[in-house]
Parts: structure tokens; sequence; C-alpha cells
């Protein structure tokens, strides 16, 4: 199982002074196991996010626009449903381009943005103060995967939680069961959770996703090697290896794989492995869901009534939970 991760918020409350450490450690754990993984976090260097911006708006990778139609079309249900005023609270907020579209349908009293990345963070939650000055909004530069200690003074009354772009899909079921009791914790009877995520369909519409024909999630792959190499000063050649992603149907998932194209030694600090040709270091897990299975799992974390909204192909829902 991955150590919890997704973009751009990942497990860490203790030790945030020695992060890097650890980070190293887990990484140089990883490429020990059998068979070698790295934790998808380790995509969002400054390359790897932009990288991430650029799959979001290729032809072949369809949740981030399908995601936004659905708010589009059905956004004024959301809104009746979930009711005006209240806190908006969006995890991995990072432009904070979604909460934009749903605080202005929803004309919430605050907004809190969290996300790992303070420089992210910080221009964002600017360009939102001046678009909105009558919105309190507030950045909360935090670990999602652990404990989320809001603010003291956040009310706790009508809090929405938003986590949008199905980041849930980044989890193995048991951790996400547990982001969504912890998630289930954040709020009262009166909250609830709005939630993106990407829905079984066609295996080469899937495939197609995360292997486009221009290479730029080939390229978003690799860059996990550049990252790990400045993280802990390993020797891995990126030209050695390549880019495989497959449908694993019976774990209801796409999983990425970076393979050597020959035998390889990668040498880091403390430590070595030898990769056979052909290996290879599993770096992230997409799960797909059925609505019926995730309506199921939102239940098991103590949330009881649940909507769903979809486009008409039926590839992407955004749910909304609540306790
Ligand atoms: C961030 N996350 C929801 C993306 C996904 O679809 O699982 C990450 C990604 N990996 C390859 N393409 C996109």
């Amino acid at each position: 199982m991955f150590p919890a991760s997704c973009k751009f918020v990942t497990l860490r409350t203790e030790g945030m002074m020695d992060r890097s450490s650890a980070e190293r450690q887990e990484i140089c754990d990883g490429l020990l196991q059998q068979p070698a993984r790295i934790a998808p976090k380790y995509f969002y260097d400054v390359r790897g996010s932009a990288l991430f911006e650029e799959i979001t708006r290729l032809a072949e990778y369809y949740p981030t626009r399908t995601e936004a139609a659905v708010m589009q079309a059905h956004g004024a249900d959301i809104a009746q449903k979930v009711g005006a005023g209240g806190t908006v609270i969006e995890f991995g907020a990072g432009s904070c381009e979604k909460a934009r579209v749903l605080c202005r349908l929803l004309r919430p009293q605050g907004f809190v943005a969290v996300d790992i990345s303070a420089e992210f963070l910080h221009d964002a939650v600017a360009r939102m103060r001046a678009e909105s000055p009558g919105l309190d909004v507030q950045p909360l530069v935090a670990d999602l995967c652990a404990v989320v200690e809001l603010p003291a003074d956040l009310p706790r009354r009508k809090r929405l939680l938003f986590y949008p772009g199905s980041s849930i899909g980044n989890f193995d079921p048991p951790q996400a069961l547990a982001l969504l009791e912890r998630f289930r914790g954040l709020i009262d009877a009166d909250g609830a959770l709005l939630i993106g995520i990407d829905l079984v369909k066609d295996i080469a519409v899937l495939e197609a996703a995360y292997d486009d024909a221009a290479g730029v999630t080939a390229a978003f792959n690799l860059n996990l090697l550049d990252h790990v190499n400045r993280l802990i000063g390993s020797d891995f050649e990126p030209a050695g290896w390549r880019h495989v992603a497959f449908y694993n149907a019976a774990a209801s998932r796409i999983e990425m794989h970076l393979e050597a194209l020959t035998a390889t030694r990668v040498s880091w600090p403390g430590g070595r492995r030898q990769f056979a040709a052909g290996e290879r270091i599993h770096t992230e897990n997409s799960y797909k869901y059925r609505l019926a299975d995730f309506h199921a799992l939102l239940g098991r974390a103590g949330f009881a009534r649940c909507d769903a909204w979809t486009d008409p192909r039926h590839w992407f829902a955004v749910v909304l939970a609540q306790p």
C-alpha cells in the first residue's frame, strides 16, 4: 500500500521540522521494497506541478473538464441543497480555481484554502480576496492525510468541505475510508462534504487518459526520478526508464509504473538497488469508483445522506455527502 498521498496534500503531522529527512527515509524504504515504489506526492515539484496542469488540459484527460461541466450543469441544484452562508473549506486548493466557481454559487461567509504549498496558496488567496471583498478568505498550509487542525476560531456552523478533482482516487481504499472519517470529524450535523470522484468506464478511455499521445503523462511520471534524485541524492537516469500505465480491473484502478529499459543499478547515500531489465517501480494508483460503492464507503465513514450529479456519459460524479 502507498503511504497516504495525493495531489498537493500529504500525510504528516508530527516532525514537520525534519520533514525532509522523513521524506528521504520514506523514499529509500520504498525503493528497497519488492516491488519498489515511490509515493505519488513526489510527482509535484515545480516541473511536476506544471506538467500536471498540462495534463488537465489534454484531450485524453477527461476528469478535470468533466467535473467542471458537472459543476456548471448542476451548480444551482448543488447550491440549493447546500444552502447559503457557512464556510467552504477546500482541500488541495492549489490555484483556488474550482473554489472560485463554487463560492460564486454558494455565497458563503468564509472560505479556507488548505494546501501543502505555501507559495501557491499565498497568490491564490490574494487573488480570491481581491475578487470577493466581502468574503473572509483564510489560507491554511497543512497536510491533509492526518488530523488537519482547522483554525480554532473557525465557526463549526454549516461547514462545506470541498475535495474536487477525484484526488480521493489516489488513496488506497483503507486510506480513503480513513480520510472520509477525518472529514466527517470536521463537520457537525449541518455540514457537508462535496467531493469529485472518477467513475469506472471503458478501459480504452481510462488508459488513454493516463498514457496520452503527446507523452505529457509519461514526462510527468519520469520527472519523478529527477525529483527523487534531488531529494535523496540518487543517480537515476530517467532516459533509462519508460512510463507504463494500465487499468487493473480487479482493483478498479489505473496503475502507473516506471519500467527499467535495461538492467541498471541505482545508488544513493546509504543504499543502492539493482533493477533487472523490465523491473518496475510502482508510482501511482488512481481508483475509479462505482457510485454505489462510493456511497457505501461514505456510509461507513458516517455520511448517511448522499446526492450525486454526473455528466451525460456517467464518467465523473460530484457527490454531496451529509451526516
Ligand atoms: C491528482 N490525481 C487526481 C490525478 C489522477 O488522475 O489520479 C493524478 C494524475 N496522474 C496521472 N495523471 C493524473
